[in-house]
């Protein structure tokens, strides 16, 4: 908790200094699009197995708080991924250490040059849609509907202290002796520059697909060609736009559910190991910290499990039907 506050209370005072401002925009970017991952990679699995929950969910993002995050989220992965990749080039040539100051401006600069073009692209299809004036599901409703994720999350750190406790009853407190960086962490530390420059391609061509291509509001337009395969969506049901999407294939491959299966695996891991490199940075006491690497353990497998299951299972004609039953059910088709 001390070197929270510390960190908090240096960067202020130490203001004016870039290199602080872009490790703590760094450090909130990831944790930021983290956040979003857990709850985009469970409700995507709904998809497969409760359709008509995932046409809900769809409907949440379609409201106004859902599209200022989104605008937050494209701006937080473009500038994390620019500042990853200045943190992975300069880790590996020491001998430019000293344009550092420099390289921090044009990510900067970098990130604003790309955000405009893809925010007025997104902004075409935010006007659209607010503009055709369609139902938009209650504050309190898209509120509620995250309850949920938040008790899930509560349960999961006490489940990781509990067990962190348990441990350490059962195999003592081995926390005073330092050791130099293990193999493992070293893996860890290549593991993730290696990650962020494969991870830049997948989640760029990602975001471009459902964000300026076609744009989180036409996941539902009915009759409409579903961006990057020749299907288009009968029912305009959230659910018929994954099932093509994941149906598509090129000589009998299924190139975006394998798309997905790599953007998975790779920001999945990447994303809790840097939660973990947060959490334990700030947890002092060593059952404390146990419990933060136990966390973003239980989080990687958890979100591994569901994602990895839902694209191995696929969605079928059956949840189309689901999903537009719920849709009349809920009367807001
Ligand atoms: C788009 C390409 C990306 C690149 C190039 C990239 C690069 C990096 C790099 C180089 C680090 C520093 C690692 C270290 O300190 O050892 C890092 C940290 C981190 N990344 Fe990424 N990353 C990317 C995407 C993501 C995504 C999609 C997420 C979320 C799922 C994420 C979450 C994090 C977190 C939480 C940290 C830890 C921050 C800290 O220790 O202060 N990153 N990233
Ligand atoms: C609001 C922004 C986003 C929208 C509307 C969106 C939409 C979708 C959709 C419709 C799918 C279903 C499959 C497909 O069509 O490929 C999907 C899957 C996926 N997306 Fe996104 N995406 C967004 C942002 C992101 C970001 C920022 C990341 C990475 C950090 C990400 C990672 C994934 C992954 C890993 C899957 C596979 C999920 C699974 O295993 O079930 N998405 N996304």
């Amino acid at each position: 908790m001390t070197s929270l506050v510390y960190t908090v209370t240096e960067t202020l005072r130490y203001r004016g200094a870039i290199g602080q401002w872009s490790w703590v925009l760094h450090r909130i970017t990831g944790l930021g699009v983290l956040f979003f991952l857990v709850l985009h990679v469970i409700d995507t699995s709904w998809a497969v197995f409760y359709p008509g929950l995932y046409e809900e969910a769809i409907k949440i993002y379609q409201t106004p708080l859902f599209t200022a995050g989104e605008f937050a989220l494209v701006a937080a992965v473009v500038y994390h991924a620019l500042n990853g990749i200045r943190i992975a080039v300069f880790d590996y040539r020491p001998a430019w250490w000293r344009y550092q100051r420099q390289a921090a401006i044009y990510v900067l600069l970098g990130t604003v040059l790309i955000l405009i073009p893809v925010f007025i692209g997104m902004f075409g299809h935010v006007l659209a849609h607010y503009g055709s004036n369609p139902d938009v599901l209650p504050l309190g409703t898209v509120l509620a509907a995250q309850l949920p994720f938040a008790v899930g999350i509560v349960a999961a750190i006490i489940a990781a202290l509990i067990l962190s406790a348990l441990y350490g009853a059962l195999a003592g407190d081995r926390t005073g002796t330092r050791k130099p960086p293990s193999a493992m962490e070293k893996f860890w530390w290549s593991y993730m520059r290696i990650s962020g420059v494969l991870i830049l391609p997948l989640v760029f061509g990602h975001l471009a697909m459902m964000h300026v291509l076609q744009g989180v509001f036409d996941i539902t337009a009915q009759d409409s060609v579903i961006v990057a395969t020749s299907a288009i969506n009968e029912s305009g049901t959230a659910t018929e736009f994954v099932f093509e999407r994941w149906s598509y294939a090129i000589a009998g491959v299924y190139v975006w559910r394998l798309f997905d299966i790599a953007l998975l695996a790779l920001v999945t891991l990447h994303g809790f190991n840097g939660l973990r490199y947060v959490l334990t940075d700030y947890a002092g006491n060593s059952t404390v910290r146990r419990a933060m690497v136990i966390l973003c353990a239980l989080g990687t497998v958890v979100l591994l499990a569901v994602g990895g299951a839902a694209l191995l299972a696929g969605v079928d004609e059956t949840a189309i039907q689901m999903a537009e039953q719920a849709l009349q059910t809920i009367g807001q088709h």
